[in-house]
């Protein structure tokens, strides 16, 4: 299952230090609680290596943040990946699968629950004005779409079906659609998650249920797209919707593989075999910040409505606490000194309560106008 991610604002220290989280007088007790707290949210990455829970591991579960600034300087934001060395990977530009790479939150690594990070400047991207903070951010699971439609060959014209409905899955919705892929489906188990989908820009969507079998899941998926897949993105790593993936993409289509489920998940495999189906993995991004920092430039995403809640430093438990409860969708823990502060304050809660209300209402407006138009265009089509 992909969890909610808690995104950080933070300040790059000037001087030359390591890279990693830099001592402050921040308190042992919260980075403590909140790796308790990360410890449910990624079993693989977080905590295997966390012996006890000791000091050093507190800082290795706080969970990537995506974006820094100097207090005086320019305003970046942090590519989490940093190889070490100049591998085989590196030169052929792919050094996400460097198995040296440094990464932020994954031990012995550093996560940049902390005020003050010291980061590989090769790795940190200037955000131009019009971009925010916040947006910048999100940059990091945008890229996880940018990567996934990439490695996915989406482009224009074609149909593809997205399967998760959380963060991922949205980000994979507004690169697909900005990589003019059309119509895109998404598929969850919880209603208010396809609402949000239907909201960013999902062509139609379909609900799921735990008990739904994949064949079935496959043909309504089909009926909603006016036809198979020609990409299928799986987002969620549960079995039920691997195996749905393969069973509704079109022949020699790709099937992508982001969630992560079970070691040996069992899916059709000769299925995708006699179909000439591509199953391709994704691990984390590779350069993907230039890319997503234009996109949010031009305005042409836009990953605004997918933050729910903003917490300052001093109140991580509440935001870890909230994720747990699988409350929120993107949850922004804000670094900053209170005194340092920007003016602008970041809208309240109400108000992104209010506002997602007004959206949430017109989306499922134009859902059903949606809906009723595909079912008259499905109509015609299969009359041909
Ligand atoms: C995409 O899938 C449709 C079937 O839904 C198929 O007719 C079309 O040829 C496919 N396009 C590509 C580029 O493979
Ligand atoms: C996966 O399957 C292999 C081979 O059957 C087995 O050795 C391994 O323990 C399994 N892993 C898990 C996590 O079940």
């Amino acid at each position: 299952m992909v969890t909610p991610v808690i995104v950080i604002l933070l300040y790059v220290v000037q001087e030359v230090m390591p890279q990693g989280a830099v001592e402050d007088t921040f308190s042992r007790d919260l980075w403590l609680r909140c790796a308790l707290l990360a410890a449910r949210k990624d079993r693989r990455f977080c905590c295997q290596k966390a012996n006890g829970f000791g000091a050093r591991s507190l800082r290795d579960c706080a969970q990537a943040g995506a974006w820094s600034t100097t207090p005086e300087s320019d305003r970046i934001s942090i590519e989490p990946g940093v190889p070490r060395e100049n591998c085989e990977f590196c030169k052929i530009g792919r050094y996400n699968l460097s198995p040296t790479i440094f990464f932020s939150a994954t031990p012995p690594d550093d996560g940049t629950l902390c005020r003050y990070y010291a980061h590989n400047a090769n790795y940190c991207f200037k955000l131009p004005e019009c971009v925010s903070f916040e947006e910048g951010a999100m940059i990091e699971p945008l890229s996880v779409g940018i990567h996934a439609c990439r490695r996915g060959g989406v482009h224009m014209g074609q149909r593809v079906l997205i399967l998760g409905a959380g963060t991922i899955g949205l980000m994979n919705l507004l690169v697909a659609k900005s990589m003019g892929a059309d119509p895109i489906v998404v598929v969850d188990l919880v209603q208010e998650r396809l609402d949000m989908a239907k909201c960013m820009g999902a062509s139609c969507v379909c609900k799921m249920e735990k008990n739904t079998c994949p064949r079935e899941m496959a043909s309504k998926a089909k009926t909603a797209l006016c036809g198979m897949p020609n990409v299928s993105i799986e987002c969620t790593g549960a079995d039920q919707c691997v195996q749905t993936a393969i069973h509704a993409t079109n022949p020699g289509g790709v099937v992508v593989l982001i969630g992560l489920g079970n070691t040996n998940t069992s899916a059709p495999l000769l299925t995708a075999a006699t179909r000439e189906l591509d199953i391709r993995g994704i691990f984390r991004y590779c350069n993907t910040w230039p890319t997503a920092i234009n996109m949010l430039a031009s305005k042409k995403v836009d990953v605004n409505p997918m933050i729910t809640h903003r917490f300052p430093l001093d109140q991580a438990i509440e935001a870890f606490e909230l994720v747990k409860k699988g409350g929120g969708l993107k949850v922004i823990i804000n670094c900053e000194e209170p005194e340092k502060k920007e003016h602008k304050q970041s809208k309240s809660l109400e108000e992104c309560q209010k506002q997602c209300q007004q959206l949430l209402q017109q989306c499922q407006q134009q859902c059903q106008q949606m809906q009723k138009e595909q079912k008259e265009h499905c109509g015609r089509t299969a009359g041909r």
